[in-house]
């Protein structure tokens, strides 16, 4: 197999881990199984992404439109999170990934918006990859909530409309500081965006995986990063 080029690795990747149930019902095993077996290798894939040099990697793991889902389901992910953020406060540091959760806490128990903040806050200082876990995330709800903030300045006199530039916009979403995705991965051969990262993505390559999340490898990952390798990015220019 070809070697990738570790001077060329994307700075950050984004994943839209697709599949899980599907994954679960091909075993003929409860859909929250799936999403058990998702986090697990999230973990993995999260740790490998770091030690190879990914400064930030941004993953999907609930929708604004996720809630839809059973109650089973949706508590099934809500207990996983709140697992795997414990897990994290335990191994994180060293692993020395800081974790960053975004999207809007309306709707989420007391006991989550803890456990995120103490996560957050212990690995504030680490210096490895940053992982963003979108959980309760919608790209135009995302889009809407800057627009309220950068509303509120103008009301309050603290810029002008003339001043709103695409910056501001960036400085105002749930990734402010951090470099756009230069890679963005779907797993499970669903090839669309469902609403992940809309401002974001307006230049990042896309690559599909036909594999379900859970059984997404590193050799996976790796194969991702070859292929996006051979792009040639041309940001509208020639
Ligand atoms: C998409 O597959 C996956 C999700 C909606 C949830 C992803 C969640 C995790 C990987 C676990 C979250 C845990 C942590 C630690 C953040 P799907 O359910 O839509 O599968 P399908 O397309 O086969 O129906």
């Amino acid at each position: 197999m070809e070697e990738i080029d570790y001077n060329n690795l994307p700075e950050h990747i984004a994943i839209i881990m697709d599949g899980n149930r599907r994954w679960a019902k091909q075993r003929g095993l409860e859909a929250s199984l799936g999403h058990k077996e998702g986090a697990e290798n999230l973990k993995r894939i999260a740790k490998f992404a770091n030690s190879i040099g990914i400064k930030y990697m941004t993953v999907y793991a609930f929708s604004t439109e996720n809630w839809k889902r059973t109650e089973k389901e949706v508590s099934a992910i809500m207990k996983l999170l709140k697992f795997y953020l414990k897990d994290f406060l335990t191994s994180a540091n060293n692993d020395n990934i800081k974790i960053n959760v975004i999207g809007t806490d309306f709707k989420l128990n007391n006991e989550i918006k803890e456990e995120i903040l103490k996560v957050e806050e212990k690995t504030l200082k680490d210096t490895g990859m940053t992982l963003n876990i979108a959980f309760n995330y919608g790209g135009r709800d995302e889009i809407v909530n800057a627009t309220k903030k950068i509303a509120e300045k103008v009301k309050e006199n603290e810029m002008s409309i003339e001043e709103i530039t695409e910056k501001t916009i960036a400085d105002n979403i749930y990734t402010a500081g951090q470099p756009d995705p230069d890679l963005v991965i779907r797993t499970s051969g669903e090839q669309r965006i469902s609403n992940f990262l809309l401002w974001q993505i307006a230049y990042s390559e896309f690559v599909f995986s036909n594999k379900y999340w859970p059984e997404f490898s590193n050799e996976d990952l790796l194969e991702t990063i070859r292929e996006y390798q051979h792009r040639t990015r041309k940001f509208g220019g020639k």
